[in-house]
Protein backbone atom coordinates (compact mmCIF):
# COMPACT_ATOMS: atom_id res chain seq x y z
CA UNK A 1 0.00 0.00 0.00
CA UNK A 2 1.81 2.87 -1.47
CA UNK A 3 2.65 6.69 0.28
CA UNK A 4 -0.79 8.16 -1.83
CA UNK A 5 -2.76 5.90 -0.26
CA UNK A 6 -1.77 6.35 3.41
CA UNK A 7 -2.06 10.25 2.11
CA UNK A 8 -5.54 9.44 1.18
CA UNK A 9 -6.56 7.13 4.14
CA UNK A 10 -4.19 6.80 7.05
CA UNK A 11 -3.70 9.95 8.49
CA UNK A 12 -2.05 8.22 12.13
CA UNK A 13 0.52 6.53 9.89
CA UNK A 14 1.22 9.68 7.60
CA UNK A 15 1.88 11.85 10.92
CA UNK A 16 4.04 9.33 12.23
CA UNK A 17 6.28 9.56 8.74
CA UNK A 18 6.02 12.88 9.45
CA UNK A 19 6.89 13.67 12.96
CA UNK A 20 9.53 15.84 13.12
CA UNK A 21 10.68 14.87 16.33
CA UNK A 22 10.72 11.50 15.43
CA UNK A 23 12.92 12.44 12.35
CA UNK A 24 15.26 13.95 14.52
CA UNK A 25 15.82 11.22 16.73
CA UNK A 26 16.53 8.68 14.23
CA UNK A 27 18.93 11.86 12.29
CA UNK A 28 20.66 11.30 15.70
CA UNK A 29 20.56 7.71 15.23
CA UNK A 30 22.57 7.48 12.04
CA UNK A 31 24.22 11.00 12.51
CA UNK A 32 22.67 12.76 9.24
CA UNK A 33 20.65 15.57 9.01
CA UNK A 34 17.32 13.38 7.77
CA UNK A 35 14.48 15.09 5.75
CA UNK A 36 11.13 13.87 3.99
CA UNK A 37 10.87 11.98 0.66
CA UNK A 38 8.67 14.42 -1.55
CA UNK A 39 5.39 14.33 -1.54
CA UNK A 40 5.35 12.01 -5.33
CA UNK A 41 7.85 9.20 -3.89
CA UNK A 42 5.32 6.24 -3.42
CA UNK A 43 7.80 4.95 -1.27
CA UNK A 44 7.99 7.85 1.20
CA UNK A 45 6.04 5.46 3.78
CA UNK A 46 4.42 2.44 2.67
CA UNK A 47 2.65 -0.29 3.94
CA UNK A 48 3.79 -4.31 3.23
CA UNK A 49 1.72 -6.75 3.59
CA UNK A 50 2.71 -10.64 3.19
CA UNK A 51 -0.26 -12.83 3.66
CA UNK A 52 -0.50 -15.38 0.90
CA UNK A 53 2.04 -18.13 0.52
CA UNK A 54 4.98 -17.68 -1.12
CA UNK A 55 4.99 -13.83 -0.68
CA UNK A 56 8.62 -12.97 -0.63
CA UNK A 57 10.77 -9.77 -1.26
CA UNK A 58 14.45 -11.15 -3.58
CA UNK A 59 17.09 -9.46 -1.86
CA UNK A 60 18.34 -6.10 -3.49
CA UNK A 61 19.58 -2.50 -2.41
CA UNK A 62 17.23 0.56 -1.91
CA UNK A 63 19.11 2.40 -4.03
CA UNK A 64 18.93 5.88 -3.78
CA UNK A 65 17.76 8.13 -6.73
CA UNK A 66 18.32 10.97 -5.03
CA UNK A 67 21.55 12.91 -4.51
CA UNK A 68 22.47 12.20 -0.99
CA UNK A 69 21.64 8.84 1.34
CA UNK A 70 18.15 7.27 1.61
CA UNK A 71 18.04 5.70 4.96
CA UNK A 72 14.74 2.94 5.06
CA UNK A 73 12.87 2.26 8.67
CA UNK A 74 11.01 -0.94 9.23
CA UNK A 75 8.69 -0.79 11.69
CA UNK A 76 6.76 -4.47 12.75
CA UNK A 77 3.26 -4.02 12.74
CA UNK A 78 2.09 -8.12 12.40
CA UNK A 79 4.58 -11.07 12.46
CA UNK A 80 2.35 -14.41 13.20
CA UNK A 81 4.21 -15.51 10.01
CA UNK A 82 7.54 -17.83 9.46
CA UNK A 83 8.66 -14.75 6.91
CA UNK A 84 12.17 -13.02 8.15
CA UNK A 85 14.05 -10.10 6.93
CA UNK A 86 17.08 -11.35 5.43
CA UNK A 87 19.85 -9.23 5.43
CA UNK A 88 23.53 -9.72 3.81
CA UNK A 89 26.01 -7.17 5.67
CA UNK A 90 29.37 -6.14 4.34
CA UNK A 91 28.38 -6.92 0.72
CA UNK A 92 30.80 -3.91 -0.58
CA UNK A 93 33.92 -4.68 1.46
CA UNK A 94 36.54 -6.10 0.33
CA UNK A 95 38.36 -8.66 1.81
CA UNK A 96 34.84 -9.28 4.37
CA UNK A 97 33.00 -11.87 4.40
CA UNK A 98 29.52 -11.16 4.33
CA UNK A 99 27.34 -11.74 7.57
CA UNK A 100 23.34 -12.94 6.99
CA UNK A 101 21.00 -12.27 8.75
CA UNK A 102 17.43 -13.07 9.48
CA UNK A 103 15.01 -11.35 11.77
CA UNK A 104 11.11 -11.25 12.90
CA UNK A 105 10.28 -7.76 12.81
CA UNK A 106 7.77 -8.47 16.07
CA UNK A 107 5.28 -5.75 16.33
CA UNK A 108 6.74 -2.47 17.65
CA UNK A 109 10.50 -3.41 16.96
CA UNK A 110 12.62 -0.75 14.19
CA UNK A 111 15.04 -1.58 11.69
CA UNK A 112 16.90 1.29 10.02
CA UNK A 113 19.67 0.72 7.98
CA UNK A 114 21.13 2.95 4.48
CA UNK A 115 19.61 1.47 1.53
CA UNK A 116 22.59 1.90 -1.00
CA UNK A 117 24.29 -0.31 2.13
CA UNK A 118 22.93 -2.92 3.46
CA UNK A 119 21.97 -6.09 0.64
CA UNK A 120 18.57 -7.27 1.76
CA UNK A 121 15.17 -9.24 0.91
CA UNK A 122 12.30 -11.38 2.69
CA UNK A 123 11.67 -15.00 2.78
CA UNK A 124 8.77 -16.32 1.53
CA UNK A 125 5.43 -16.68 3.68
CA UNK A 126 3.21 -20.07 4.45
CA UNK A 127 0.37 -20.53 3.92
CA UNK A 128 -1.83 -18.86 6.78
CA UNK A 129 0.64 -16.70 8.01
CA UNK A 130 0.39 -12.94 8.17
CA UNK A 131 3.17 -10.30 7.73
CA UNK A 132 2.74 -6.89 8.09
CA UNK A 133 5.37 -4.03 7.96
CA UNK A 134 5.17 0.17 7.84
CA UNK A 135 8.03 1.20 6.02
CA UNK A 136 9.60 5.32 5.83
CA UNK A 137 12.15 6.48 4.22
CA UNK A 138 14.14 9.37 4.84
CA UNK A 139 16.91 11.20 2.80
CA UNK A 140 19.87 13.21 2.86
CA UNK A 141 18.68 15.26 -0.07
CA UNK A 142 15.81 15.78 -1.49
CA UNK A 143 17.50 16.62 -5.00
CA UNK A 144 17.48 14.28 -7.59
CA UNK A 145 18.23 14.40 -11.36
CA UNK A 146 15.12 14.44 -13.94
CA UNK A 147 16.23 10.99 -15.34
CA UNK A 148 16.40 9.38 -12.32
CA UNK A 149 13.10 10.80 -10.96
CA UNK A 150 11.56 9.54 -14.28
CA UNK A 151 13.06 6.12 -13.54
CA UNK A 152 12.63 5.71 -10.13
CA UNK A 153 8.38 6.80 -10.23
CA UNK A 154 8.17 4.37 -13.22
CA UNK A 155 10.29 1.51 -11.97
CA UNK A 156 9.16 1.46 -8.01
CA UNK A 157 5.68 3.00 -8.40
CA UNK A 158 4.85 -0.36 -11.04
CA UNK A 159 6.97 -2.81 -9.61
CA UNK A 160 5.72 -2.33 -6.06
CA UNK A 161 2.21 -0.94 -6.07
CA UNK A 162 0.56 -1.51 -9.81
CA UNK A 163 -0.11 0.38 -12.43
CA UNK A 164 -2.56 2.56 -10.69
CA UNK A 165 -0.24 4.27 -8.32
CA UNK A 166 2.03 5.07 -11.29
CA UNK A 167 -0.60 7.11 -12.46
CA UNK A 168 -1.70 8.52 -9.36
CA UNK A 169 1.75 9.34 -8.69
CA UNK A 170 2.06 11.61 -12.12
CA UNK A 171 -0.83 13.27 -11.34
CA UNK A 172 0.51 14.38 -8.02
CA UNK A 173 3.55 15.63 -9.12
CA UNK A 174 1.58 17.54 -11.64
CA UNK A 175 -0.18 19.41 -8.80
CA UNK A 176 2.65 19.89 -7.14
CA UNK A 177 4.57 21.85 -9.38
CA UNK A 178 1.41 23.79 -10.59
FE1 LIG B 1 14.06 -2.80 0.38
Amino acid sequence: MSHYAIADDGPALLAFYRSERFRRFLGRLVRADLQLCPDEDPHACALYFYTEAGDHMGYHYDTSHYKGARYTVLIGLVQDSSSRLLCRLYTHRPGQAPVEMAMATEPGSMVIFNGDKVYHGVSPSREGERRVVFTMEYVTSREMGRVQRLFSNLKDAFAYFGIRALWRGRGRGARATA
